[in-house]
């Protein structure tokens, strides 16, 4: 026997597919995991679609309660309805990893999902970086959103930027709270920002422009997301000021060089400048004690490339040819000897 994990799809139960609902109807128990995403259907309209008693899973049912649910699936063809793709921006993979390892059959039916739809803002789906999610307040700060988007930009990524919800309790981040917190964790006000409402709903909404214009604007009903763009192609700008509503001077004033491009800029600038005036002194021996702080820098700029690439930064790769021009140009004196 089986468990499937099926897709219900973004909106509502019409994204459906064909493949899904033959599934559904053909499982002997189903559930419905509906509290990572909020849907415009109740579980009443599941039970007439699927012709069965669906049993709504609470959160935490899938993890403190797998065991159950996989024995039953040892004898019986299981089916649990998700919300969105059922692997995408959930933990569901365990669920299926454990049952593979028990010895039972699974089956995946993928759907439609917030990771394939928010390329209706024009944004190339190609060159989104690591999306993150927006806790609410009560559950944690906003600064890991702050490094994300920040680590995506240095590399001349999109952000996506889920926000958190609590289905129980009809609690969800809205676009608006999400973009205030982030100003106030740090993000500049005049921050281009993408607010996205409801997509595959009839009344979906997407409106692009400065973090504190956004912030003011009326979204409406949940589920809200956003996307930090990093650096945009014409078509990409196009598509925000069409599709979007942007101010075209919010695109036009953005200065949002990737941190490897500010730092290769910064570099060639300053080697070309003192190039161009820099003068030489008939050469001395060096002292033993010049040699040692030579050295030292090295050694600093070693200690300095290996903390840069825990975080991965392009600070690291910079500090580290540091250290291997000097070693280098000990060589070329004679002062060390040593091969690369
Ligand atoms: C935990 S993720 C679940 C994603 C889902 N499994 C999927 O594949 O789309 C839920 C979050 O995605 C975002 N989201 C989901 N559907 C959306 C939609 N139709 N429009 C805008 N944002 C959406 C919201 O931020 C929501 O809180």
């Amino acid at each position: 026997m089986t468990l499937n994990l099926i897709s219900i799809g973004l909106a509502d139960e019409r994204d459906l597919s064909i493949r899904a609902l033959e599934k559904a109807r053909s499982c002997d128990i189903l559930y419905a995991e509906l509290y990572t995403m909020k849907l415009a259907t109740i579980l009443a309209t599941l039970n007439m679609l699927t012709e069965k008693p669906v049993t709504l899973l609470k959160r935490g049912d899938l993890e403190e309660h797998s065991t159950k649910i996989i024995g039953e699936a040892k004898t019986k063809n299981i089916g649990i309805l998700v919300g969105g793709d059922c692997l995408s921006a959930t933990t569901h993979i365990s669920l299926i990893l454990e049952a593979a390892k028990n010895g039972v059959k699974t089956n995946i039916i993928h759907g439609s999902s917030i990771f394939s739809a928010i390329a209706e803002t024009g944004l190339s789906i190609y060159k989104f970086g690591r999306t993150v999610t927006m806790p609410l307040p009560e559950k944690g700060p906003a600064d890991p959103v702050l490094r994300c988007i920040e680590g995506n930009l240095s590399e001349g990524l999109h952000t996506l930027v889920l926000l958190d919800l609590d289905n129980e309790n009809n609690k969800y981040m809205t676009a608006t709270q999400a973009i205030r917190s982030l100003i106030e964790a740090g993000i500049s006000q005049d921050t281009l920002v993408v607010g996205v409402a409801r997509l595959g709903q009839p009344d979906s909404l997407i409106k692009a422009g400065r973090a504190l214009d956004v912030a003011s604007f009326d979204f409406g009903e949940a589920p809200h997301c956003l996307v930090f763009p990093g650096p945009l192609h014409f078509l990409e700008e196009d598509a925000l000021k069409t599709l979007a509503s942007c101010p075209p001077e919010v695109l036009k004033n953005r200065n949002i060089k990737p941190e490897f491009d500010l730092l290769i800029d910064k570099y060639i600038t300053g080697c070309r400048r003192v190039r161009e005036v820099m003068t030489t002194n008939p050469p001395l021996p060096p002292t033993d004690s010049q040699i040692r702080v030579i050295l030292d820098h090295v050694d600093r700029y070693l200690a300095d490339a290996e903390y840069y690439r825990a975080d991965k930064k392009p600070t690291a790769l910079t500090s580290v040819a540091y250290a291997e021009g000097i070693l280098d140009a000990l060589k070329l004196l004679g002062i060390a000897d040593f091969q690369w």
